[in-house]
């Protein structure tokens, strides 16, 4: 339920010296400000700030059990906030800036605030790479917590249009620079003593990942509480019933196609004619969405290959189908 203290004028703000200085004044007082990142828009406060993270909460009505990424400028200031283990500090060196996300045991002095962490003694933290979000961090100083800026169990926004579906009047401004490039989120890595552990598929493929540890990642356990809270099964849900690995479109259902499988005659938005992983990722969220809107009581998907970013496409695919993921 909106209340009136959540509602709130929604500023659009331009990825220039003007909109950036708005932007850093608002997260400064705290302020959410949704900006883009390299994989999705971020929703961002100021991770130091208990109060600025429970609006996170309040506007994405996100359970606060479930811990945001802290944004940091680069690899010193994150040095502040976890502690790196060797490991850690090669996929570091390895992918960032970029879209690698590591959950690391919490550094002795770390700001980043208890209710960013969900009251865990780790933290999760990512450089990201997109110019607007390292002018942003570089302007603020802070750093930021920034969740997909999507209500929480919606897919995640690829562009300024989807953050105002999701979230305008709930939030104090948008910079809008155009498409997300990656299209989903981050690999969330964990180094938290034990052999690193792979909590979520995204953005860096798995096999980039353990060329550079020199061995396979850890299995992710699915025994008892989720180790990435957010990775809960239904948490790219859209309205639509997802029916997965289809071979063709059936009567009455639209098609979410990869590499011109199915029939052109029907509603069917290809992830990539030619048959382009990373054309696929980027296009994912923003064809999701679009199908979606359409109304279609089934979305049939075609088949996608399980390699590189197959990886991460197919498990939002199997969330968004609602339950059946691994
Ligand atoms: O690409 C991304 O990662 C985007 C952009 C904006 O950076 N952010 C993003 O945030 O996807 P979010 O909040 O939608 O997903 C963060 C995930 C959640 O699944 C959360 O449970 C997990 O990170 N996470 C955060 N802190 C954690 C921790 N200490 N231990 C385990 N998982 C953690
Ligand atoms: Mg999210």
């Amino acid at each position: 339920m909106l209340t009136e203290k959540t509602r709130r004028a929604t500023l659009y703000l331009g990825p220039d010296a003007a909109g950036l200085a708005d932007a850093a004044r608002l997260l400064r007082a705290g302020g959410l400000v949704a900006f883009p990142t390299e994989t999705v828009y971020g929703l961002g406060a100021d991770a130091t700030s208990n109060a600025a993270v429970a609006e996170v909460y309040a506007a994405k009505r996100r359970p606060a059990v479930n811990p945001l990424i802290a944004h940091l400028e680069n690899r010193a200031a994150a040095a502040t906030q976890g502690i790196f283990t060797r490991e850690a500090a090669a996929l570091a060196e390895a992918f960032w800036p970029g879209p690698l996300t590591l959950v690391l045991p919490l550094a002795p002095g770390a700001t980043v605030c208890a209710l960013a962490r969900a009251g865990l003694a780790s933290v999760a933290l990512r450089v990201p790479a997109h110019r607007v979000a390292q002018a942003l961090l570089a302007a603020t100083r802070l750093p930021l917590a920034a969740p997909s800026a999507n209500l929480s169990g919606h897919v995640s926004p690829v562009n300024a249009a989807h953050v105002r579906e999701d979230l305008d009047g709930l939030i104090d401004a948008v910079i809008d620079a155009g498409s997300a490039q990656v299209g989903v989120e981050s690999t969330i890595v964990a180094c938290l003593g034990a052999a690193p552990q792979l909590l979520r598929p995204g953005g860096i493929s798995r096999a980039a990942i353990e060329e550079v540890l020199g061995r396979p990642l850890a299995a992710h356990s699915e025994q008892g509480a989720p180790r990435a809270p957010g990775m809960l099964a239904s948490h790219y849900a859209p309205r639509a019933r997802l029916r997965l690995e289809a071979a063709s479109v059936e009567e009455g259902e639209a098609g979410l196609d990869f590499a011109g499988r199915f029939e052109k005659a029907a509603r069917v938005l290809d992830l990539s004619p030619r048959g382009d992983l990373m054309e696929a990722a980027a296009n994912l969220f923003a064809y999701l969405r679009a199908l979606d809107r359409e109304g279609h009581a089934t979305i049939a998907v075609a088949p996608i290959p399980a390699t590189g970013l197959g990886e991460a496409i197919n498990d939002r695919l199997r969330r968004a189908a609602g339950g059946r993921a691994a």
